[in-house]
């Protein structure tokens, strides 16, 4: 009989991971007898710790900051996610080769998909911040065909950076200049750590009264669930959409991969990941 599956997830630090509440929660739902644990690898460790797997009987895994640039360089194979956003945070085996894939821009879309049906109904994006996360959730926006996204950061060259890798429709702006497309944007995420339960109480300042009342306004951020960001933005008369949903979402492809099983995020498994907040 083949052995239960088993997968990991694995980071620097990795302590604050939710990922093992989350595929503990499936895997005990759907009855399986695979694991999921939480491995701690400091990066110079990092090559090592990919090429053993095989040797590991891992079915694969979970990769998360600082690794995800550096497993999209070292993966066999990489989906088309992965392929447009240079970075993996989800690790499988197929015809024994490592194949690495993004979920990040799937859990995004699946989220607002989830909340917010017919967010992508619009032709004008705002994206605050241009980080790891920006690039993710610009992929998913460009494969909605929202055709004018706007990424207003702190450090500009950063954002030119993420406009100049995604090319055509996607635009660079300094954070100074986040309001002026406040008004022409059907959604605005925030993909910066600002309002982070423990980033030292900064917020983030923006005026949302000359918003569209149609106007779709979610974070990255889910501790808190409501952050400061998406409190303005609910008393400005906008949907707003937490961030919790899109670590739910993300996590989906990963255990089908090993386990064998698509989950579901249900409202159960939420409780079960705030009841842990
Ligand atoms: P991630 O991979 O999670 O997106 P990251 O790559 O460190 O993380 O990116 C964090 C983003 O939040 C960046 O856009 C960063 O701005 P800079 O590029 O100027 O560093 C932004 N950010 C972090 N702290 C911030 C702050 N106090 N004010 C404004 N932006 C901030």
């Amino acid at each position: 009989m083949a052995e239960p599956a088993r997968a990991f997830v694995t980071g620097f630090p990795i302590r604050h991971s939710r990922s093992p509440l989350i595929h503990g929660f499936w895997l005990k739902a759907y009855g399986l007898e695979g694991s999921y644990e939480a491995i701690e690898t400091a990066p110079e460790a990092f090559p090592a710790f990919l090429f053993s797997l095989r040797d590991k009987f891992y079915a694969g895994g979970n990769v998360t900051i600082p690794h995800k640039e550096t497993a999209f360089a070292l993966c066999e194979r990489h989906d088309s996610a992965a392929e447009a956003i240079g970075a993996v945070n989800t690790l499988w085996f197929e015809h024994d080769r490592l194949h690495g894939g993004n979920t990040d821009a799937y859990g995004f879309a699946a989220n607002l998909d989830e909340y917010a049906k017919d967010w992508d109904d619009t032709d004008t994006a705002l994206v605050l911040g241009a980080g790891g996360a920006s690039r993710a959730i610009v992929h998913a926006l460009k494969s909605r065909g929202i055709g004018h996204i706007h990424i207003a950061n702190r450090t500009l060259a950063r954002a030119r950076d993420v406009a100049d890798h995604f090319g055509s429709g996607v635009s660079a702006h300094d954070w100074s200049e986040a309001q002026n497309f406040v008004a022409a944007s059907g959604v605005i995420i925030n993909t910066t750590p600002l309002g982070m339960e423990g980033h030292g109480g900064r917020e983030l300042a923006l005026d949302l009264s000359k918003a569209d009342p149609e106007t779709i306004v979610t974070d990255i951020v889910y501790v808190p669930l409501e952050t400061p960001f998406l409190r303005l933005a609910g008393d400005a008369g906008l949907k707003t959409v937490d961030g919790l949903g899109m670590l739910l979402h993300q996590a989906v492809p990963g255990f089908e991969h090993w386990f064998g099983v698509r989950p579901n995020v249900t409202q159960e498994l939420r409780a079960h990941i705030l009841a842990d907040m």
